[in-house]
C-alpha cells in the first residue's frame, strides 16, 4: 500500500450513472461560400472516434436569426436557437477571424441568449492568416461574460498550409493531437460544471 493511501485511506468508489454529455460543434460563420462545415465536419469526425460525448454540429445558419432587437421576437428560430443550446453540456466554436474579431453572425446568435450558455464549457478551434487568433481571443472575453468557461488547449488553423487556395481544407496532421487535447478538457469541464446546474 503507498504511503499517501495509508494516510488518507482509499476513498469508496461511488457508483455513479452519468448519460453522455451533449456537445455542441458550432460552425461561426454562414456566409455563402463559407469552408467552416468543412472545419467543423473534420472536428466531428475526430471527436465521433472519441466516443465518449454525444457530438453534433450545430450550424447557426440554420436558425435563420433576425439581427436581434430588429424584431418582436417571434421568430421560431430565435426560440430554437435557445432550446438546441438548453441541450447542450458544452460546446465547440468553429471560429473564423473577420477584421480580427469574430463573425457579425457568431456574435448576434450569441447575443440571442443568455441562461442558455451559462455554466457550461468551450473549446475554440479558429482559422485565418494568423490561425484566426486574434478573433479566438476577442471570443474568449465574450464567454467570460456568458459564464462559459473556455478550455486552454486551441487548435488554430491556417488559412496558407491547412487550406487549398484558402477554400478546401486539407488539415496538416499535427493538429490532431491539440484537438485530441482540446476535447479532452471540453469534456472533463462540460461534466464538472454540470453539476452546478
Ligand atoms: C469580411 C471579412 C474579413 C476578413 N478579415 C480577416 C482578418 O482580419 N484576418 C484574417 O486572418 N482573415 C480575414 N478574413 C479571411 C477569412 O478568415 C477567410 O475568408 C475564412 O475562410 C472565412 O471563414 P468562412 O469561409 O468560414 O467564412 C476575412 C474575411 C472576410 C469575409
Amino acid at each position: 500500500m503507498s504511503f499517501f493511501k495509508k494516510l488518507f485511506g482509499t476513498a469508496a468508489k461511488e457508483e455513479v450513472t452519468m448519460s453522455k454529455l451533449n456537445i455542441g460543434i458550432i460552425l461561426g460563420s454562414t456566409r455563402q461560400g463559407r469552408v467552416s462545415p468543412q472545419v467543423g465536419q473534420w472536428i466531428k469526425e475526430i471527436a465521433d472516434q472519441r466516443g465518449d460525448a454525444n457530438y453534433e454540429i450545430v450550424d447557426i445558419s440554420d436558425y435563420n436569426l433576425p439581427f436581434l432587437g430588429t424584431t418582436d421576437g417571434s421568430e421560431p428560430g430565435i426560440a430554437a436557437w435557445n432550446q438546441k443550446l438548453g441541450e447542450l453540456d458544452g460546446f465547440v466554436f468553429i471560429v473564423q477571424e473577420y477584421n480580427h474579431s469574430i463573425t457579425g453572425a457568431l456574435k448576434n446568435a450569441i447575443d440571442f441568449a443568455r441562461e442558455a450558455w451559462n455554466n457550461k464549457a468551450a473549446g475554440i478551434v479558429s482559422y485565418g492568416s494568423t490561425g484566426g487568433a486574434r478573433a479566438a481571443e476577442h471570443l474568449r472575453g465574450i464567454l467570460g461574460e456568458l459564464l462559459v468557461a473556455d478550455v486552454r488547449v486551441h487548435p488554430t488553423l491556417s488559412l496558407f498550409t491547412d487550406f487549398e487556395n484558402g477554400s478546401v481544407f486539407k488539415p496538416q496532421a499535427l493538429h490532431l493531437d491539440n484537438v485530441n487535447a482540446m476535447l479532452d478538457q471540453v469534456v472533463a469541464w462540460s461534466g464538472a460544471l454540470k453539476t452546478l446546474r
